[in-house]
């Protein structure tokens, strides 16, 4: 028989204020109709005395032990239940463009119904947004981007990623999905789903191999879950290639680049907390010259720079320690972007852990990076650089362009 999941159930429990299920098939229609009528009232009675957002009771002559598929009405599974947003947009640091295009994906969001129902967009769109898709380099702040929409809107979030919903362990996918946005409805919150690339992107041609179906099918689920649910999904993928068309129409995108000169400095100055003692020679401008590098990344450099100068017995930081710190940071993840051969490229050396590395010698990959040629930095027999990689200095060459930042720099 077709089993309802929670989702499903709270959808239609939006249109009917009562939804009585679990009674058997095979009863009577008119004992069914008595019953129901007579339940509907005591319910209605009792909600007009008791000021109540909603009410699920559970009448059984089974064993309440017995589970079955109404269990669902249970809370949501622990890992998906909302928690308060721990990032506000005082805290992301981006550049003036890119907030400008989160605000209006938001503001999209948030008056859908202003928008395609009232004004009646909806006649040229049947499919209005349903999410924003926040896409960029790992480390751009896309999990800070989420919560703080969560922030703004006064909403709880709640954080999931694809892998969760693959998982194994809790059912099939679809079935999580499901449980996913049911309690996003039921807590009212924002639903951050990470990782979703596979979700988003190109559906795969060939459906014989297991996975793959799996992959369609959890796409299907979620673009129909999407057309249903009122509430705000946020997607967060590392790449922006080959997106589903359909996923296309529903979901708005929002480019999360890496932080352009200014947003770079801002977020120095963000990452250096009031008790860190700073060397007089410490200046966030100079540390924000050097290009190609994430805001996890400067986060990690600095917490990389304060640990090696109390390793070498100092109790200030100084700025080659900042450099350093930061520069073996972008090399490590140069190198472990891409596969590399047998023989071991300049990136790779830089990125071996810190003591050997000097930092007149480190510093050579930075220029060429800041000479707007990061693959240079490579053998020429070495492998074909990363997609990402091409994107980035692509990126860096347009966030040269615009400049503004709007950070809380102190
Ligand atoms: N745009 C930003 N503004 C301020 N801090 C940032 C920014 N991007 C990254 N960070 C720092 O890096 C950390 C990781 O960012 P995160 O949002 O998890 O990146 P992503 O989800 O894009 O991989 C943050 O907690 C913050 O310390
Ligand atoms: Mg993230």
């Amino acid at each position: 028989m077709y089993a309802e999941t929670g989702f499903q159930r709270l959808l239609r429990q939006k249109t009917r204020p009562l939804h009585i299920s679990g009674i058997p098939e095979n009863a009577g229609a008119t004992a069914v109709a008595l019953l129901t009528s007579r339940l509907g009232k005591a319910v209605g009675d009792f909600l007009d005395t008791e000021a109540l957002d909603g009410l699920t009771l559970r009448l059984s002559t089974r064993t309440p032990f017995g589970g079955g598929p109404e269990d669902e009405d249970e809370e949501p599974p622990a890992r998906f239940r909302p928690i308060e947003p721990e990032y506000d947009f005082d805290r992301l640091i981006l550049p003036a463009a890119t907030r400008e295009q989160l605000m209006l994906a938001i503001t999209t969001m948030e008056h859908r119904a202003q928008l395609f129902e009232r004004w009646n967009l909806g006649m040229i769109e049947p499919h209005p947004n349903a999410a924003i898709s926040l896409h960029g380099p790992s480390g751009t702040g896309k999990t800070m981007a989420a919560h703080a929409i969560a922030h703004r809107l006064g909403k709880k979030i709640i954080l999931a990623d694809y892998a969760q919903l693959e998982s194994k362990y809790h059912g099939d996918g679809t079935k999580n999905l499901h449980a996913m946005f049911a309690a996003a409805l039921a807590h009212d919150a924002v639903l951050f789903l990470d990782e979703a690339d596979a979700l988003l992107h190109r559906r795969f041609e060939a459906t014989s191999q297991g996975s793959e179906h799996a992959v369609n099918t959890l796409r299907s689920a979620l673009l129909m879950a999407l057309d249903a649910f009122e509430g705000l999904a946020v997607f967060a993928t590392n790449s922006a290639s080959s997106y589903d068309p359909a996923v296309h129409t529903r979901v708005r995108h929002v480019e999360i680049p890496l932080p352009d000169a200014p947003a770079r400095e801002a977020i120095w100055r963000a990452h250096l907390p009031p008790g860190l003692p700073l060397a007089e020679d410490v200046s966030c401008a100079a540390l924000a010259e050097l290009d190609g590098v994430s805001g996890r990344e400067i986060k990690k450099a600095v917490i990389e720079a304060a640990t090696r100068a109390l390793r070498a017995g100092r109790f200030h930081v100084d700025q080659a320690d900042f450099r350093t710190a930061l520069e073996s940071a972008r090399a490590a993840r140069q190198s472990a972007e891409t596969p590399r051969p047998a023989q071991a490229g300049q990136a790779a050396e830089a990125a071996q852990p810190a003591e050997a590395a000097q930092p007149a010698e480190v510093v050579q990959p930075a220029e060429a990076a800041q000479a707007g040629h990061p693959a240079q930095d490579r053998p020429a027999s070495g492998p074909i650089p990363a997609p990402s990689e091409l994107a980035r200095a692509v990126l860096d060459a347009a966030s040269d362009l615009e400049s503004t930042t709007t950070g809380n720099a102190r």
